[in-house]
């Protein structure tokens, strides 16, 4: 911990004060986030703060990983509050540069990660995790750091980041983060503020959906399309819901499973629309 927070906001200057720390021998933990923070960035913080002596996080709503008819407009944003909650969970460097610092230019250059982006929201979301590898390259490139923080609750998007730092022979530790929930189950996420309150209420059911699917794991079920079956029909008695997918894969790899073996690890993902909102969730498991 070096004391009070520092916002920075031009690469240059980051890369100063980062330099600077690296010389002095410290450690530096990086948490890059798209703001709007909440319990389950703040437990990234917590985790860097454990293994790092500075801890770097970025504020950048990445326009390069939204659709043309995505939420980036409207996607929450509160520097203020940000700031005050990164300071308290101990952040020594914040990174929040403009749409302009981080692309002045039109980019020519993107970074692309295969097989890993095929499914899930890499199916549904064409071009979504090139943008996320091509804005995670550069900020790596900028912050260096020797470890970076990602929560599992976008598990591809930690496939697909574990990938990219392995293809490019990336000298970073990826720590892969536990999903942090509200009591009632609920995953955290900024876009859970977008949720109505009947919306929130049956977006109960996608947490609900996860844990049936781990019971009937539990109880010997091995077929991965009795689970995802039994799932969707949880999911559809919600009138809001709108199921855009449910799968069972292998994870990391994301291929698809149909008999399921002891000892696989795998993901359980879904998505479900409820109004404007699109949500995610998932449970990595290994199968007894
Ligand atoms: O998980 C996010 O918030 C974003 O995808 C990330 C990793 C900050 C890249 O923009």
């Amino acid at each position: 911990m070096i004391g009070m927070l520092e916002e920075l906001t031009t690469i240059d200057a980051l890369r100063t004060r980062v330099q600077a720390e690296r010389k002095a021998g410290k450690r530096i933990g990086f948490v890059p986030t798209m703001g709007y923070l909440h319990d389950g960035h703040l437990s990234l913080v917590k985790r860097a703060r454990e293994l790092c002596e500075v801890v770097v996080m970025s504020i950048f709503v990445n326009p390069l990983q939204f659709g043309p008819n995505e939420d980036f407009s409207r996607y929450p944003r509160d520097l203020d509050r940000d700031r005050s909650l990164a300071q308290e969970a101990g952040v020594d460097l914040l990174f929040a540069p403009s749409v302009e610092e981080m692309y002045p230019a039109r980019m020519l250059t993107s970074v692309s990660v295969a097989e890993v982006t095929d499914t899930l929201c890499g199916k549904s979301r064409p071009g979504h995790f090139t943008g996320v590898a091509t804005v995670v390259a550069k900020l790596f490139h900028i912050v260096t750091p020797d470890y970076a923080f990602f929560g599992q609750k976008d598990a591809q998007q930690v496939a697909v980041v574990e990938q990219m730092v392995k293809d490019l022979s990336m000298p970073i530790t990826i720590v892969p983060c536990p999903i942090v929930r509200e009591q009632d189950g609920l995953a955290m996420s900024s876009r859970n503020v977008y949720l109505q309150p009947d919306e929130r209420i049956q977006a109960l059911v996608l947490s609900q959906s996860l844990q049936w699917a781990q019971q009937q794991l539990d109880r010997g079920e091995r077929s991965a399309q009795v689970i995802k079956q039994g799932m969707i029909e949880m999911i559809a008695r919600q009138p809001l819901a709108a199921i855009d997918y449910v799968e069972l894969l292998e994870y990391p790899q994301l291929r698809e499973v149909q008999a399921l073996e002891r000892g696989q690890r795998i993901c359980i993902a879904l998505a479900v629309r409820f109004g404007k909102t699109r949500l995610i969730d998932n449970a990595i498991t290994v199968v007894p």
